[in-house]
């Protein structure tokens, strides 16, 4: 489904990704674990179009998307929910949602129910639908993470990018967005899930690939590495 081969990217003279080689399967819900500052949004910037990768191949469906416009790459059904609530601060809450659906009408890809769409995403995200007609910039931090996730499943995409998802968000709410990631991927979503909750995420994941300085150094399925004990003793202390 989604390949990432090789990849090297970064900022300016700076290299933040050194080679990073990723595989996520159709269906299937990879997570990328690592450190701050390891190279985990780099990724999924360099994935979604959001910077040029310097060296590497991407391919969604075989189709190669690297160096492709973001905004084209979202027409070919990769979504990416970023870091840091990127909401449309004066537009409301259903006006972003049915901005996260736009690339869906210019696409080759059927466009499907936009509006019905929009309706499973509010009854995904209580908390948003009580707050539709509210201007997202007035939304508390929480509520504008969980804008950011519906508003990428607005695309119906084919490929998810989540990065962060339960960031700054109260316990109850991490665990709503764990629910919710865990009912995507029962209803076939692929996924690319970066998580502060390491060990939540390879709850939920079948995959995972830790992460080290720009290069992947483990990976394997999820429950093998819940077991490792380097990565246990690097990532899995403390939190969920
Ligand atoms: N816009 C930018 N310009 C310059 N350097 C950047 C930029 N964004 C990130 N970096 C640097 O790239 C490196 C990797 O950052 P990245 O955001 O990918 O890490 P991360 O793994 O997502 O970390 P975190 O867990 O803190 O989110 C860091 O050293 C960071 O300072
Ligand atoms: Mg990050």
């Amino acid at each position: 489904m989604l390949t990432i081969n090789n990849l090297f990217a970064g900022y300016g003279k700076v290299q933040v990704l050194h080679g990073v080689t990723i595989e996520v399967p159709k269906g299937k819900v990879v997570t990328l674990i690592g450190s701050n500052g390891a190279g985990k949004t780099t990724t999924m910037r360099a994935v979604s179009g959001m910077i040029a990768p310097t060296a590497g191949e991407i391919t969604l469906h075989g189709k190669r998307i690297d160096g492709l416009e973001s905004y084209h790459i979202a027409k070919l059904g990769l979504a990416h929910s970023p870091e840091g609530r990127r909401v449309f601060a004066t537009m409301t809450v259903t006006d972003n949602l049915t901005l996260g659906a736009f690339p869906r009408l210019t696409g080759s890809r059927p466009r499907g129910d936009v509006a019905g769409d929009l309706e499973r995403a509010l009854e995904l995200f209580p908390r948003l639908k009580e707050r539709r007609m509210q201007l997202a910039g007035t939304l508390s931090g929480g509520e504008q993470q969980m804008l950011a996730m519906a508003r990428a499943i607005m695309l119906n995409p084919e490929v998810v990018l989540l990065d962060e998802p339960s960031m700054g968000l109260a316990p109850i709410l991490v665990e709503e967005v764990f629910r919710i990631i865990a009912r995507l991927k029962s209803e076939g979503v692929t996924m690319l899930l970066v998580e502060q909750f390491a060990a939540a995420a390879l709850k939920v994941a079948d995959y995972g690939y830790v992460l080290e300085n720009g290069r992947i150094s483990v990976h394997g399925p999820a429950e093998k590495l819940r077991d490792d004990p380097a990565v246990k003793a690097a990532y899995l202390g403390g939190g969920h």
